[in-house]
Protein backbone atom coordinates (compact mmCIF):
# COMPACT_ATOMS: atom_id res chain seq x y z
CA UNK A 1 0.00 0.00 0.00
CA UNK A 2 1.82 3.30 -0.94
CA UNK A 3 0.47 6.20 1.52
CA UNK A 4 0.60 9.71 -0.01
CA UNK A 5 1.22 12.52 2.49
CA UNK A 6 -1.76 15.75 2.17
CA UNK A 7 -0.76 18.15 0.26
CA UNK A 8 -1.89 21.20 2.03
CA UNK A 9 -1.62 25.51 1.74
CA UNK A 10 0.37 27.39 4.45
CA UNK A 11 -0.09 31.07 4.93
CA UNK A 12 2.42 33.20 6.49
CA UNK A 13 1.32 36.47 7.54
CA UNK A 14 2.21 39.21 9.35
CA UNK A 15 3.55 42.92 9.37
CA UNK A 16 6.99 44.07 7.48
CA UNK A 17 10.15 43.00 8.24
CA UNK A 18 9.33 40.05 10.71
CA UNK A 19 10.90 37.32 9.20
CA UNK A 20 7.56 36.05 7.23
CA UNK A 21 9.97 35.00 4.02
CA UNK A 22 13.10 33.77 6.10
CA UNK A 23 10.51 31.12 7.79
CA UNK A 24 8.47 30.33 4.28
CA UNK A 25 11.08 29.62 2.28
CA UNK A 26 12.82 27.37 4.30
CA UNK A 27 9.75 26.06 5.74
CA UNK A 28 9.12 25.32 1.82
CA UNK A 29 12.58 23.57 1.48
CA UNK A 30 11.89 21.43 4.02
CA UNK A 31 8.18 19.90 3.56
CA UNK A 32 9.50 20.12 -0.90
CA UNK A 33 6.30 22.35 -1.74
CA UNK A 34 6.82 25.45 -3.43
CA UNK A 35 7.50 29.30 -1.92
CA UNK A 36 5.85 32.22 -3.05
CA UNK A 37 6.85 35.63 -1.71
CA UNK A 38 3.53 37.86 -2.66
CA UNK A 39 5.43 40.90 -1.65
CA UNK A 40 8.12 40.96 -4.08
CA UNK A 41 4.95 40.82 -6.77
CA UNK A 42 3.55 44.39 -5.12
CA UNK A 43 7.12 45.26 -5.14
CA UNK A 44 7.52 44.26 -8.75
CA UNK A 45 3.97 46.27 -9.63
CA UNK A 46 5.57 49.42 -7.55
CA UNK A 47 8.71 49.30 -9.54
CA UNK A 48 6.50 49.62 -12.75
CA UNK A 49 4.81 52.23 -11.36
CA UNK A 50 7.94 54.06 -10.79
CA UNK A 51 9.72 53.32 -13.85
CA UNK A 52 6.98 54.78 -15.86
CA UNK A 53 6.49 57.56 -13.84
CA UNK A 54 2.91 56.52 -12.62
CA UNK A 55 4.23 57.19 -8.81
CA UNK A 56 6.68 59.84 -7.51
CA UNK A 57 6.95 61.81 -4.42
CA UNK A 58 3.47 63.80 -3.80
CA UNK A 59 1.71 61.91 -7.20
CA UNK A 60 0.07 58.80 -7.99
CA UNK A 61 -1.57 58.51 -10.73
CA UNK A 62 -3.47 55.51 -10.26
CA UNK A 63 -5.63 55.52 -13.57
CA UNK A 64 -2.63 55.26 -15.84
CA UNK A 65 -0.95 52.08 -13.75
CA UNK A 66 -4.65 50.16 -13.54
CA UNK A 67 -4.85 50.74 -17.53
CA UNK A 68 -1.39 49.28 -17.99
CA UNK A 69 -1.94 46.39 -15.25
CA UNK A 70 -1.73 44.47 -18.44
CA UNK A 71 1.66 44.64 -19.76
CA UNK A 72 3.55 43.72 -16.90
CA UNK A 73 4.28 40.54 -16.21
CA UNK A 74 5.83 38.62 -12.98
CA UNK A 75 7.52 36.10 -12.66
CA UNK A 76 10.07 33.69 -10.27
CA UNK A 77 12.76 31.55 -11.53
CA UNK A 78 15.16 29.50 -9.17
CA UNK A 79 18.52 30.99 -8.47
CA UNK A 80 21.41 28.24 -8.14
CA UNK A 81 20.32 27.64 -4.90
CA UNK A 82 16.43 27.39 -5.63
CA UNK A 83 15.67 30.78 -3.53
CA UNK A 84 13.27 32.42 -6.17
CA UNK A 85 14.21 35.62 -8.26
CA UNK A 86 11.75 37.88 -8.74
CA UNK A 87 11.78 38.74 -12.66
CA UNK A 88 9.33 42.01 -14.06
CA UNK A 89 8.81 41.82 -17.60
CA UNK A 90 11.81 39.51 -17.95
CA UNK A 91 14.42 41.42 -16.14
CA UNK A 92 15.86 40.16 -12.53
CA UNK A 93 14.29 42.89 -10.43
CA UNK A 94 15.18 40.69 -7.45
CA UNK A 95 17.85 43.66 -5.86
CA UNK A 96 15.99 46.52 -7.06
CA UNK A 97 12.56 45.56 -5.03
CA UNK A 98 14.47 45.39 -2.06
CA UNK A 99 15.38 49.19 -2.31
CA UNK A 100 13.71 51.56 -0.25
CA UNK A 101 12.49 53.67 -2.99
CA UNK A 102 10.13 50.52 -3.87
CA UNK A 103 9.84 50.49 -0.50
CA UNK A 104 8.40 54.30 0.39
CA UNK A 105 5.47 53.49 -2.75
CA UNK A 106 4.71 49.85 -2.22
CA UNK A 107 1.90 50.16 0.31
CA UNK A 108 0.09 53.07 -1.67
CA UNK A 109 0.24 50.91 -4.53
CA UNK A 110 -0.74 47.72 -2.95
CA UNK A 111 -3.67 49.50 -1.93
CA UNK A 112 -5.42 49.97 -5.15
CA UNK A 113 -8.00 47.19 -5.40
CA UNK A 114 -7.86 46.90 -9.23
CA UNK A 115 -3.75 45.70 -8.64
CA UNK A 116 -4.71 43.30 -5.80
CA UNK A 117 -7.50 41.45 -7.82
CA UNK A 118 -4.70 41.03 -10.30
CA UNK A 119 -2.15 39.72 -8.18
CA UNK A 120 -4.07 37.39 -5.72
CA UNK A 121 -5.52 35.59 -9.31
CA UNK A 122 -1.80 35.06 -10.23
CA UNK A 123 -0.86 34.22 -6.60
CA UNK A 124 -4.04 31.41 -6.78
CA UNK A 125 -3.04 30.47 -10.73
CA UNK A 126 0.41 29.79 -9.72
CA UNK A 127 -0.11 27.53 -6.94
CA UNK A 128 -2.50 25.42 -8.13
CA UNK A 129 -2.65 21.91 -7.77
CA UNK A 130 0.54 22.26 -5.30
CA UNK A 131 1.85 22.13 -2.13
CA UNK A 132 2.68 25.68 -1.09
CA UNK A 133 4.11 28.16 1.40
CA UNK A 134 3.16 31.79 0.89
CA UNK A 135 3.68 34.76 3.32
CA UNK A 136 1.79 38.10 2.52
CA UNK A 137 -0.57 40.28 4.61
CA UNK A 138 -3.32 38.63 3.45
CA UNK A 139 -3.03 35.06 2.85
CA UNK A 140 -4.65 33.62 5.40
CA UNK A 141 -7.63 36.24 5.23
CA UNK A 142 -8.35 36.34 1.15
CA UNK A 143 -6.14 34.75 -1.23
CA UNK A 144 -6.16 31.11 0.51
CA UNK A 145 -9.17 31.49 3.18
CA UNK A 146 -9.02 27.69 3.21
CA UNK A 147 -5.46 27.39 4.02
CA UNK A 148 -4.76 24.27 6.15
CA UNK A 149 -2.24 26.01 8.45
CA UNK A 150 -2.20 29.73 8.81
CA UNK A 151 0.90 31.62 10.78
CA UNK A 152 0.45 35.41 11.97
CA UNK A 153 3.87 36.31 12.49
CA UNK A 154 4.76 39.74 14.73
CA UNK A 155 8.14 40.77 16.78
CA UNK A 156 9.03 43.68 18.71
CA UNK A 157 9.65 47.34 16.08
CA UNK A 158 13.10 47.45 17.15
CA UNK A 159 14.01 44.12 16.45
CA UNK A 160 12.04 44.32 13.19
CA UNK A 161 13.81 47.99 11.88
CA UNK A 162 17.52 45.79 13.12
CA UNK A 163 16.75 43.37 11.52
CA UNK A 164 15.87 45.54 8.51
CA UNK A 165 18.67 47.39 8.83
CA UNK A 166 21.46 45.12 8.91
CA UNK A 167 19.63 43.42 5.68
CA UNK A 168 20.05 46.41 3.83
CA UNK A 169 23.34 47.51 5.25
CA UNK A 170 24.44 44.46 4.21
CA UNK A 171 23.62 44.95 0.76
CA UNK A 172 25.50 48.09 0.36
CA UNK A 173 22.38 50.91 1.40
CA UNK A 174 23.70 53.90 2.93
CA UNK A 175 20.78 53.95 5.38
CA UNK A 176 19.97 55.01 8.95
CA UNK A 177 18.34 53.05 11.15
CA UNK A 178 15.60 55.60 11.93
CA UNK A 179 14.68 56.14 8.10
CA UNK A 180 14.27 52.07 8.67
CA UNK A 181 11.87 52.04 11.37
CA UNK A 182 9.83 54.99 10.15
CA UNK A 183 9.06 53.58 6.77
CA UNK A 184 8.27 50.01 8.61
CA UNK A 185 5.78 51.89 10.67
CA UNK A 186 4.35 54.10 8.13
CA UNK A 187 3.77 50.44 5.68
CA UNK A 188 2.16 48.62 8.64
CA UNK A 189 -0.33 51.92 9.71
CA UNK A 190 -0.99 51.99 6.04
CA UNK A 191 -1.01 47.91 5.48
CA UNK A 192 -3.88 47.54 8.62
CA UNK A 193 -5.91 50.69 7.58
CA UNK A 194 -5.97 50.01 3.88
CA UNK A 195 -9.96 49.28 2.80
CA UNK A 196 -9.10 46.46 0.16
CA UNK A 197 -7.91 43.06 2.55
CA UNK A 198 -6.33 45.28 5.52
CA UNK A 199 -3.33 43.04 7.03
CA UNK A 200 -4.99 41.53 10.29
CA UNK A 201 -4.97 38.46 11.53
CA UNK A 202 -7.02 35.69 10.29
CA UNK A 203 -9.34 34.31 13.61
CA UNK A 204 -7.87 30.56 12.79
CA UNK A 205 -4.23 31.70 12.23
CA UNK A 206 -1.32 30.60 15.20
CA UNK A 207 0.45 33.80 16.57
CA UNK A 208 3.91 33.33 16.63
CA UNK A 209 5.90 36.23 18.34
CA UNK A 210 9.33 35.40 17.08
CA UNK A 211 11.31 38.30 18.95
CA UNK A 212 13.08 36.40 20.98
CA UNK A 213 13.48 33.40 18.64
CA UNK A 214 15.94 32.46 16.56
CA UNK A 215 15.07 31.45 12.97
CA UNK A 216 15.72 27.70 13.83
CA UNK A 217 13.82 27.89 16.57
CA UNK A 218 10.85 29.43 14.76
CA UNK A 219 11.62 27.55 11.77
CA UNK A 220 11.00 24.50 14.01
CA UNK A 221 8.05 25.78 15.65
CA UNK A 222 6.60 26.22 12.44
CA UNK A 223 7.29 22.45 11.15
CA UNK A 224 5.75 21.04 13.74
CA UNK A 225 3.01 22.74 13.35
CA UNK A 226 2.82 21.59 9.23
CA UNK A 227 3.63 18.37 10.31
CA UNK A 228 0.86 17.65 12.45
CA UNK A 229 -1.53 19.15 10.30
CA UNK A 230 -0.13 17.17 7.08
CA UNK A 231 -0.46 13.57 9.12
CA UNK A 232 -4.42 14.17 10.68
CA UNK A 233 -5.60 15.38 7.19
O1 LIG B 1 6.41 41.44 2.49
P1 LIG B 1 6.96 42.77 1.90
O2 LIG B 1 7.42 43.72 2.97
O3 LIG B 1 8.00 42.54 0.86
O4 LIG B 1 5.70 43.44 1.19
C1 LIG B 1 5.79 44.69 0.58
C2 LIG B 1 4.47 45.42 0.70
O5 LIG B 1 3.51 44.77 -0.13
C3 LIG B 1 3.87 45.53 2.08
O6 LIG B 1 4.17 46.79 2.67
C4 LIG B 1 2.40 45.39 1.87
C5 LIG B 1 2.25 44.79 0.51
N1 LIG B 1 1.71 43.44 0.53
C6 LIG B 1 0.36 43.30 0.52
O7 LIG B 1 -0.36 44.29 0.57
N2 LIG B 1 -0.20 42.06 0.45
C7 LIG B 1 0.57 40.97 0.41
N3 LIG B 1 -0.01 39.77 0.32
C8 LIG B 1 1.98 41.10 0.42
C9 LIG B 1 2.52 42.35 0.51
Amino acid sequence: MVLCAKIIKIAVDGYSSCGKSTLARDLAKKLGYIYIDSGAMYRAVTLFALQNNYIGKGFFNKNDLIANLNSITIQFKPDKNFNPITYLNNKNVEKEIRQIAVSSYVSEVSAVAEVRARMVALQRSLSENCGVVMDGRDIGTVVFPEAELKLFLTAAIDIRAQRRFNELTQQNNNIDFETVKRNLIQRDDYDKSRKTSPLRQAKDAILIDNSKLTKTEQLSIALKLAKKVINEN
